[in-house]
């Protein structure tokens, strides 16, 4: 059932270029234009709504962080995230022109089942992006939108997350599509490099040697600390949680910015760091930005693990580890950005000893609130 992997979480890891190959798979007409049959919200709905808001809980949640960005870019609608256990115990902002998004690999977890409900109590559309047919919060929703990863058994998400990654981008390019917000040239060639993920996905994964071999002489670490910023952000997020989660290390993500707001203070002589690089060809200056931050964590002390584009020389002084990732338009870097980070949770726990699909104290789906 492995596949001839050592575990669950590690041959699903190695599944992930199918799981976006499929969940891309026939969405599009020969003309190159997004179709998503199963999205059964009117048209007219999709037009006129002025807000989404993205529920979900875990992995699930930092899937949907990396929609925001992108769909607010796309798309020019304000995207809110939020934990459905919290969505659902305010008092939100919910009407009729209100798209709730609720994403859940089971389709069981409980806090978002709940905040679905919610949701549409109070007249919002809720569409929901799931890996389990016939599950129940695709019942309860309006729409689905079914990523097609495969069942998923390790406890720990992985290619659930990329093709919830890669759901959230077919809905944004739908939207903008639909609205007008693009080009259909531009929204062609958004597509075409998404396409061109999987392969990319899969050089990460020719790689993973170098990163297990980093992993299994970090074992005896206690702490690490991600960096990211703007999609890199829910990498990092995300990447901390998988090595709390299997390692039973702790683990945690900040937006890189926010460093000199407090968390620099953790940094001392021997603090091993992930920072997760943006592309340096990205227009903006983010990527001098991190530059700049990796500098800042490194002159206290700290060892910093680099996940940067394959030509990326400009971090090269300031990283005691490099791993390199194809070149990806900035947007859709969280795809091939995470999985280094995925293969280092799996082989550190490996490493430990650790029961990598069955951590202890987690359960597969979340059917409790
Ligand atoms: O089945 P769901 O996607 O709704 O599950 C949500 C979270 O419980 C889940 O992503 C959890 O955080 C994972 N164990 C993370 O690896």
């Amino acid at each position: 059932v492995k596949g001839g992997f050592a575990s669950f979480m590690d041959k699903e890891i190695h599944d992930q270029p199918k799981a976006v190959a499929d969940t891309l798979l026939g969405r599009t007409d020969p003309r190159g234009a997004l179709v998503l049959d199963e999205l059964r919200i009117p048209e007219a709905t999709l037009r006129s709504i002025d807000k989404i808001i993205v529920i979900a809980c875990g992995t699930a949640a930092y899937s949907g962080h990396v929609a925001k960005y992108a769909i607010e870019h796309w798309c020019r609608i304000p995207v809110e995230v939020e934990l459905a256990h919290e969505f659902r115990y305010r008092d939100p902002i919910v009407g009729p022109r209100t798209l709730v998004v609720a994403i859940s690999q089971s389709g069981e977890t409980m806090d978002t089942l709940m905040a679905v409900r919610h949701a549409r109590e109070q007249g919002a559309s809720v569409l929901a992006i799931c890996n389990t047919h016939g599950s129940t919060i695709p019942r309860e929703s309006d729409a689905v939108l079914y990523t097609h990863a495969g069942p998923e058994v390790a406890v720990a998400s992985t290619k659930a997350f990329l093709a919830q990654v890669a759901a959230c981008y077919l809905l944004g390019l739908y939207l903008a599509q639909l609205r007008g917000t693009k080009f259909p040239d531009e929204l062609r060639e958004i597509l075409e490099d998404l396409h061109a993920l999987p392969d990319k996905i899969q050089r990460v994964l020719d790689d993973e040697e170098a990163v297990r071999h980093v992993a299994q002489k970090m074992a005896d670490e206690e702490s690490f600390l991600f960096l990211g910023r703007h999609v890199g952000y829910p990498v990092a997020l995300e990447g901390a949680l998988k090595l709390k989660e299997i390692a039973y290390i702790h683990a945690e993500g900040f937006a890189a910015g926010e460093l000199k707001h407090g968390p620099i203070a953790l940094v001392d002589e021997g603090q091993p760091v992930f920072v997760i690089v943006p592309s340096p060809r990205g227009r903006d200056q983010l990527h001098a930005k991190v530059v700049s931050n990796i500098q800042e964590v490194r002159a206290r002390g700290a060892r910093t693990l680099v996940i940067a584009e394959d030509g990326d020389e400009a971090v090269v002084p300031y990283a005691d580890v490099v791993f390199r990732v194809p070149q990806t338009p900035s947007l859709l870097a969280p795809l091939v950005a995470v999985v280094p980070l995925q293969i280092f949770a799996c082989a550190l726990a490996t490493a430990k000893g650790l029961d990598v699909d069955q951590p202890r104290n987690l359960a597969k789906s979340v059917t409790v609130e």
